[in-house]
């Protein structure tokens, strides 16, 4: 029979001699914590914030890169296909973005990697793939997200990727190679010309080495003036490339035209649930012609600034010079949340607008709709 004392599940759970140490010494360390001054010992070590260092950059192509990350105490494993919060402090202000783990959690060197490709008017992602250099330090969050293949259950993947979407594939692939279980696997991978494919060398090298794997590349600029057309997703490419489609798990990743093609396609086909998409930003609605914006007021920041209808006002702050909370900017964490104080708003996401005053609004995904005025 059971100790009623000894199962007494209400006891408080036993703290490790480091946690009891750090409670002890951060009696002396007021206002901060013993974790701060660590920190300056080794960035890694940092108990209040989990931290990265990078210890290899690798060109993959003309525009992106491969960095490798060595991440602190703190971290924790990760499944093929997630992706997490990297910080990047530039001129002074620190800003977030999401990024695919492109390596496999089977790695035994403790190291993961991000690959990211410089887009057309992306600061951060241009910071990452030419300034930033080994031996610096990146916030990190801890590994999100739900796009990973199933434990439960064999199924027969499609990766349908472009651009540097090919990155949580590249992990999935990658991941049942290290585990020696490659599955019955077709890889539809679009990119502008060849010398642009992410990964291709070692995409070409896998198709080589495991006939399980079957890789179709599209390289759309071949197609010329018929590339929106013959080149972009489209259903009979689809039949031609991979026949079997209805019979597979879906995984698509990629710029949100192919995307929403896809959604289309699969919606008409009555195959939807079998589609498993990773967003890297919000679904927005369009804007109606004869919306206007107007000015924003960061009310505790003294800040005014000029903004138009369809700019999201997180950005607007941060083109304005101020560094507010934010998390993954596409509306789901609720990180960049503020009150409205007056004025009026947009969700991006819908095309509603918001003039509750005092109600929550979240700057990432919101715009200004007229004069308005915020609580940051
Ligand atoms: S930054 Fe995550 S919801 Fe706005």
């Amino acid at each position: 029979m059971t100790d009623p004392k000894k199962s007494n599940n209400t006891a408080k759970p036993k703290r490790s001699f480091l946690a009891r140490f750090s409670a002890f010494t951060d009696k002396f360390a007021y206002p901060l914590r013993t974790s701060h001054y660590v920190e300056l010992l080794n960035p890694l070590w940092a108990g209040h914030a989990l931290r990265a260092k990078v210890v290899k950059v690798w060109d993959e192509t003309k525009d992106s890169r491969t960095l490798t990350l060595k991440p602190g105490f703190n971290w924790r494993g990760y499944r093929a296909g997630q992706h997490v919060r990297i910080g990047v402090p530039l001129n002074g202000v620190q800003y977030t973005r999401t990024y695919t783990i492109s390596s496999p959690p089977e790695r035994n060197d403790g190291l993961f990697t991000i690959t990211v490709k410089a887009i057309a008017d992306g600061r951060i992602s241009h910071h990452l793939v030419r300034d930033v250099k080994v031996g610096s330090f990146l916030a990190i969050g801890l590994p999100q997200g739900d796009f990973y293949l199933p434990d439960s259950r064999p199924v027969k993947p499609l990766f349908i990727t472009a651009g540097s979407g090919i990155t949580p594939a590249m992990s999935m692939l990658e991941s049942m190679l290290a585990k020696d279980r490659m599955r019955d696997t077709v890889h539809i991978h679009y990119a502008p010309h060849e010398f642009d494919a992410i990964f291709n060398k070692r995409l070409k090298q896998i198709e080589i080495e495991q006939p399980a794997y079957n890789l179709n590349q599209v390289f759309t600029h071949e197609y010329g003036e018929h590339k929106q057309t013959k080149g972009y997703f489209h259903a009979e490419q689809l039949e031609r490339l991979c026949p079997d489609w209805r019979e597979r798990e879906t995984y698509a990743c990629g710029p949100q035209p192919l995307i929403e093609a896809m959604e289309k396609h699969f919606t008409q086909e009555g195959m939807l649930r079998h589609l498993h998409i990773e967003r890297f930003s919000a679904q927005l609605a369009e804007i109606p012609k004869e919306a206007v914006g107007g000015t924003v007021s960061f009310l505790k920041s003294g800040i005014d600034a000029i903004a138009d209808a369809s700019t999201a006002l997180l950005r607007v702050a941060e083109d304005a010079g101020m560094n507010p909370p934010h998390g993954c900017r596409m509306g789901i964490c609720h990180s960049c949340s503020t009150t409205l104080l007056s004025g009026c708003v947009r969700d991006l996401r819908t095309g509603k607008l918001i003039n509750d005053i005092g109600s929550k609004i979240q700057t990432c995904v919101c715009a200004a709709a007229g004069n308005c005025e915020l609580d940051l």
